[in-house]
């Protein structure tokens, strides 16, 4: 699938190289421009996503494959949930900024598993904008330690690398049409910010 979802902006990144933060300070800044805008993430917090978070803490056991399937699926529910699915959203004219899309299956799935099967499962439209905040993994996994947090499943120096040349790969064969950026993660948090509202034109 080919298709393009206007008004959709997915940010991308490794754990700790500061997306969620540049989203969140996006979703305030469309809201201040008098926008209405809706952040959301994946893994949701929906039942498929709560399954995911269990394997990723450890909770649950399962294999690789199937949890590439539960992303997946996770993501079909956020996209097209007749109740609150980002389709619907969109529709209703709001604009959707979502935390992780399915560039971060394409990247953290393909470290162990075949392209062309995740590329089947993750058949979804694109959106408008992709924000990438690219942060080296040596910082990701210093900033990831600073935290003290319970480790979660990726959260290794050798898997982050392996995932950040995936992603710089998917990025390079986008399809015309979906518009790229990628901000350097180790400029500070308000020289990012700019960044992302002036290529939004904000
Ligand atoms: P993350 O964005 O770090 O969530 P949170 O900030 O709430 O902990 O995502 C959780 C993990 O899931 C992260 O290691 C990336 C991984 N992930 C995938 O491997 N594939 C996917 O399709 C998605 C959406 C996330």
């Amino acid at each position: 699938m080919n298709s393009i979802l206007s008004s959709f902006i997915v940010f991308e990144g490794l754990d700790g190289s500061g997306k969620s933060t540049q989203a969140r300070l996006l979703c305030r800044n469309l809201e201040k421009k008098g926008l209405d805008a809706v952040l959301t993430a994946e893994p949701t917090d929906n039942p498929v996503g709560c399954l995911v978070r269990q394997v990723l803490r450890h909770q649950v056991d399962t294999t690789s494959q199937a949890l590439a399937l539960l992303y997946a699926a996770d993501r079909s529910d956020h996209l097209f949930n007749r109740n609150y699915g980002i389709t619907k959203l969109l529709e209703s004219g709001k604009t959707v900024i979502s935390d992780r899309y399915f560039y971060s299956s394409l990247s953290y799935q393909g470290v162990t598993e075949d392209r062309t099967f995740l590329a089947r499962i993750n058949d979804y439209p694109h959106p408008e904008f992709v924000i990438f905040v690219d942060t080296p993994a040596e910082v990701c996994m210093q900033r990831i330690d600073k935290r003290g947090e319970e480790k979660e499943l990726f959260d290794r120096l050798d898997y982050l690398r392996k995932v950040r040349a995936n992603f710089l790969s998917v990025f390079s064969a986008l399809p015309a049409g979906v518009k790229y950026l990628r901000v350097d993660g180790e400029k500070t948090i308000s020289e990012q910010e700019e960044e992302i509202s002036s290529f939004l034109s904000l």
